[in-house]
C-alpha cells in the first residue's frame, strides 16, 4: 500500500468502506496468524523514570506519583503466576530507571529463564548497547520500544533528551536486531501536532522495518503532564490534526495488519481505556491477535499511571486472566498455546 492509499483510508468518512477495511484486515489476520490470541503477562516492575516525555505520567517532573521498584522475589513470584495462568510470555516493563542496573536485570532474566519456560520481553526504555547485550546474553527474547511518531520535529518536541544524549530509536532497533532480539515497536495516535501525513508515514515505516510486534494506542491526556494540559500542539501543525479516538485506533490497527500481515498486533490497554466494554474485542476483530493482561501486583497498579483511568487498575492478575479468556472465547477465537513467537520468524526459519 502506498502512503497516499494509507492516508485515504485514515481519512475516509465512508462507513461502508470502513466495514470493508475491517473485513479485509480480519481476513488477512486469520489467514496469516490464525485464530489464536496470544497472552503476554504485563509486569510493570518499576515506575521510576529519569525522562521528561511530555505526555507520560511517569515523567521525572511528576512529583504526585509515588514511586516503586519491585524486588527480585516479587518479580519471580509473578513470573511463576504467569506460568500458572498459562501465559507464554512475561513482559517486564518500567520507566527509564537506572536503579535497574545491567547486572541486577540480567540476574532476574537468568532466573526467569532457568525456572520457567516463559519467553521474556523487556520494555525498559533507551538503554546502552552493553545493557542490551547483557540482557540478551542472559536469555531475554524480545524488546519493546515504540518510536511513538516518525515525525522527527514532533518527536523532539515531546521527548526532551537527557543531557549529552541524542535519542535515536531507529539506531537502537538496528542494535537490538543485531543482538537477535525480536523487536516490538509502535506509536501513539492523536499526539497533539500529529497530522494524517505523519500517521500514514508511521504505518509505512511499520511495513519497511518489518517489526515482529506492533502496538498502537490512542494518546490519552494526563493532567500532570504538559501535553495533558490542553496547551495545544507543541509544534506548528503542518496539516490536519489526527484525533486521539477509538475509531482512529481501529483504522490504524487494521491498516497495520494489511501492511504487516504476519506481525503480532496487540489490542492495547489504552484502547481498552477508551472503550472498557468492547475495545479489546473490536481490536481483535480489526487486525489484532495479542492481548496483554496485567500481572502487576495490586498494590502497585495505580502507581503505574502513564495515563489516567487506565483499564484494569482495580482488578487482580487473576481477574484479568479470566476476563481476557472470556473476551477471547466470546468472539469465537482461542487462547494461544506456547510462547507465541513471531510468526514472521517462524516462516523465515
Ligand atoms: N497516552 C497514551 N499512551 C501513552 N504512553 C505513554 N504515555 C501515554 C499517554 N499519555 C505509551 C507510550 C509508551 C507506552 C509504554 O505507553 O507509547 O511507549
Ligand atoms: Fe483486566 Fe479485563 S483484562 S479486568
Amino acid at each position: 500500500m502506498t502512503r497516499d492509499e494509507i492516508r485515504d483510508w485514515l481519512k475516509t468518512g465512508d462507513e461502508s468502506r470502513l466495514e470493508e477495511l475491517w473485513l479485509r484486515a480480519d481476513e488477512v489476520r486469520r489467514r496469516n496468524v490464525g485464530d489464536e490470541v496470544h497472552l503476554r503477562g504485563l509486569l510493570e516492575i518499576s515506575n521510576c523514570c529519569v525522562r521528561s516525555c511530555r505526555y507520560c505520567g511517569l515523567r521525572v517532573e511528576n512529583s504526585e506519583v509515588g514511586r516503586y521498584r519491585m524486588t527480585e522475589e516479587e518479580i519471580m513470584a509473578c513470573a511463576h503466576q504467569a506460568v500458572a495462568f498459562g501465559y507464554g510470555t512475561v513482559v517486564l516493563q518500567a520507566g527509564e530507571d537506572y536503579g535497574i542496573s545491567r547486572d541486577w536485570m540480567a540476574g532476574v532474566i537468568r532466573r526467569i529463564k532457568g525456572e520457567t519456560p516463559l519467553a521474556v520481553t523487556l520494555s525498559l526504555g533507551e538503554r546502552s548497547d552493553e545493557e542490551f547485550a547483557a540482557w540478551r546474553d542472559a536469555g531475554a527474547d524480545r524488546y519493546l520500544l515504540r518510536f511513538e511518531t516518525s515525525n522527527r520535529v514532533l518527536y523532539d518536541a515531546i521527548h526532551p533528551p537527557l543531557p549529552g544524549r541524542h535519542s535515536d530509536r531507529f539506531a537502537l532497533f538496528h542494535t537490538l536486531k543485531e543482538l537477535g532480539f525480536e523487536i516490538g515497536s509502535g506509536i501513539m495516535i492523536g499526539i497533539p501536532g500529529q497530522t494524517y501525513d505523519d500517521l500514514a508515514a508511521d504505518i509505512e515505516i511499520f511495513q519497511i522495518l518489518d517489526f515482529d510486534m506492533i502496538g498502537v494506542g490512542p494518546f490519552i491526556p494526563h493532567p500532570a503532564t504538559p501535553l495533558g494540559r490542553a496547551e495545544g500542539a507543541p509544534i506548528t501543525l503542518a496539516g490536519e490534526q489526527v484525533p486521539n479516538s477509538e475509531a482512529m485506533t481501529y483504522r490504524v490497527m487494521a491498516l497495520t495488519r494489511m501492511v504487516c500481515p504476519r506481525a503480532n498486533i496487540p489490542a492495547t490497554s489504552a484502547l481498552a481505556t477508551l472503550n472498557l466494554a468492547q475495545g479489546r474485542e473490536l481490536g481483535l476483530m480489526r487486525g489484532g491477535n495479542v492481548l496483554m493482561p496485567n500481572l502487576t501486583p495490586q498494590q502497585y497498579r495505580a502507581q503505574y499511571e502513564i495515563y489516567p483511568a487506565k483499564a484494569c487498575i482495580d482488578e487482580t492478575a487473576h481477574q484479568c486472566r479470566s476476563c481476557m479468556a472470556g473476551r477471547i472465547n466470546a468472539i469465537g477465537r482461542t487462547v494461544g498455546s506456547g510462547r507465541g513467537d513471531s510468526p514472521r520468524r517462524k516462516r523465515a526459519a
